[in-house]
């Protein structure tokens, strides 16, 4: 089993040609209401590369967290951790132009009210194959969250996104890092990926560095680096692509595979979700993936 201890958000898409400039207004094509949030699109994505997932996390007691957990039910993601908390779901205010690109606001709602794991939460996640984080909650809630698990013996993977500070005790517990590009500059302070996979392996054993449509890099403290490009696509909408990447490459390494299975299998996954409009509604399910692969 796979634990992801994360976000859930209602993304309020719209898709429009160009992105509006600041003080420009402009007229979109369509908008969509979709579940979201990096936590659960992590989990859902697991879920449907083929893992059987738990989810933790919050949603409001308003309509949208009854389709956030009712989304993640119906992927056979284990909710019975989630909490339902007074007020409203986190939202995501997304903005996705004709190149598949996307910019996001994100307003936390009841993720910020996530503190760090309880008593059942700490069992699951000692359960557990591997956890799943990202850093749409609060940081002291995502650190506790990561010590438990090492405390248990089980690896944590870790998207930093979105990008920002990273503190020690958090790296610390942090088995596998999954940063983009920007992120892992961010972190490193340095624009070239191969030495950001340097830097960032004398924090951390093992890292992936997503590159978009270059592909994915990755790098252990063993001293092993592994490139692979991505899946020749035309992307219509890349939001959590990252997370469908995460989601498939956990499920790839829990089942054994090398990295560099893992790293084609994610590849494939991602591949198919930039295809599609949106976060869960994106993520290909395991016969998808290995038909991809076929
Ligand atoms: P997002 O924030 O949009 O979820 P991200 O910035 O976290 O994504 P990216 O590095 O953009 O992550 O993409 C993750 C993976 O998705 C890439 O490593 C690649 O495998 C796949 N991918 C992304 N964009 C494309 C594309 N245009 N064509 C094919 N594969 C893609
Ligand atoms: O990574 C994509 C996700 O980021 C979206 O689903 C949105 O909710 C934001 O959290």
């Amino acid at each position: 089993m796979i634990t992801v201890f994360g976000s859930a958000n209602m993304d309020l898409v719209a898709y429009v040609s160009k992105a509006p400039q600041r003080g420009e207004t402009v007229t979109g094509r369509e908008f969509r209401t979709i579940p979201g949030g990096k936590g659960a699109n992590q989990a859902i994505a697991a879920a449907r590369a083929g893992a059987a997932v738990a989810f933790i996390g919050a949603v409001g007691e308003d309509a949208f967290g009854t389709e956030l957990r009712d989304t993640l039910a119906a992927a056979g993601v284990n909710v019975s951790l989630l909490r339902r908390v007074p007020g409203l779901s986190g939202i995501a205010h997304i903005v996705v132009d004709d190149t598949g690109a996307n910019s996001i606001i994100v307003v936390p709602g009841a993720n910020g009210t996530v503190g760090g794991p309880t008593g059942n939460d700490r069992a699951l996640i000692a359960a557990s194959q591997a956890l799943l984080l990202q850093l749409e909650l609060p940081m002291e809630a995502v650190i506790a969250a990561a010590r438990a698990a090492r405390e248990a013996g089980v690896p944590v993977i870790l998207t930093p996104a979105p990008a920002q500070p990273l503190p020690n005790g958090l790296l610390d517990a942090v088995t596998l890092l999954i940063p983009n590009e920007h992120e892992a500059a961010a972190i490193t302070g340095t624009a070239s990926p191969e030495a950001a996979m340097d830097a960032l392996l004398r924090r951390v054993d093992e890292a992936v560095i997503t590159l978009g449509s270059e592909g994915a890099l990755y790098g252990s403290s063993s001293g092993e680096r592994i490139r692979v490009p991505a899946v020749k696509v035309q992307a219509v909408d890349t939001t959590a692509a990252g997370d469908t990447f995460a989601g498939a490459f956990a499920v790839a390494q829990s089942e054994g595979r090398d990295a560099e299975e893992a790293l084609r299998f994610a590849s494939a996954a991602a591949a198919l979700s930039v295809q599609r409009a949106g976060a869960s509604t994106s993520m290909p399910t395991r016969v998808e993936i290995e038909a991809s692969q076929a």
